[in-house]
């Protein structure tokens, strides 16, 4: 079963997706509806924290307008557990043989992480056509995108990692940038003081970028 397309329809959904390292899971819900109702539907939930499970299950029961998926996933064993909690799509920050694999075979929408040329190229041996490119800022950012267009032209990417709203609108301009991933849409302190007004406006900006 391909996964590619299906990574892809999410991907179109919206320019940014935000990553949400979620540390108490009261505010998970407040938060998912604040970017939602800022435009930004599809929500990565890293798996950093004790709670990140639980707080995917809540999104998912609790705002089912939001397409929540779950990040730092990095073995099949956690790839396992987030589909059983109702993630729609996973996300790694690299990948390895075994996570490739096991994605294929689950059929769940994965964008998987790469660095470097050649494990572009071993993802797209895989079938995967749209990877998260990370850590993008340190990695090489926008000029290591614009080289690899036309080698790669047959792959897009996320960029994520560093990524900021200043950044944000030259990725999006490259023709290669499916669309990209970061945490400036949804601060520490707002989360932590419950503002969700200013997350819900950081991701209305976000959310009217424009895409190649
Ligand atoms: C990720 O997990 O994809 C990144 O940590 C998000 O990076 P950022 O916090 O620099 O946006």
């Amino acid at each position: 079963m391909s996964t590619v397309g299906d990574i892809s329809a999410i991907a179109a959904r919206a320019p940014v997706i935000p990553v949400l390292t979620i540390e108490t899971p009261e505010t998970a819900v407040p938060l998912a509806r604040a970017l939602v109702r800022g435009g930004l539907p599809v929500l990565e939930i890293t798996l950093r924290t004790a709670v990140a499970l639980e707080a995917l299950r809540i999104i998912v029961d609790e705002v089912p307008e939001a397409i929540v998926g779950a990040g730092t996933v990095l073995d099949p064993v956690q790839l396992d557990q987030v589909q059983r909690a109702g993630a729609r799509f996973a996300v790694s920050p690299g990948c390895t043989e075994a996570l490739a694999r096991a994605a294929r075979s689950s059929g769940i929408p994965f964008l998987p992480g790469v660095q470097t040329v050649s494990e572009a190229m071993t993802l797209a041996e895989h079938g995967f056509e749209i990877l998260k490119f990370f850590p993008a800022d340190a990695a090489g950012g926008l000029t290591w995108i614009k080289a690899v267009g036309a080698p790669l032209s047959g792959l897009r990417f996320c960029p994520t990692g560093g990524v900021t709203a200043e950044t944000v609108p030259a990725y999006l301009a490259l023709p290669n940038v499916a669309c990209v991933g970061g945490s400036w849409v949804a601060p520490r302190v707002a989360v932590a003081t419950g503002d969700w007004q200013s997350v819900e406006r950081l991701a209305a900006a976000a959310s009217t970028l424009k895409r190649r």
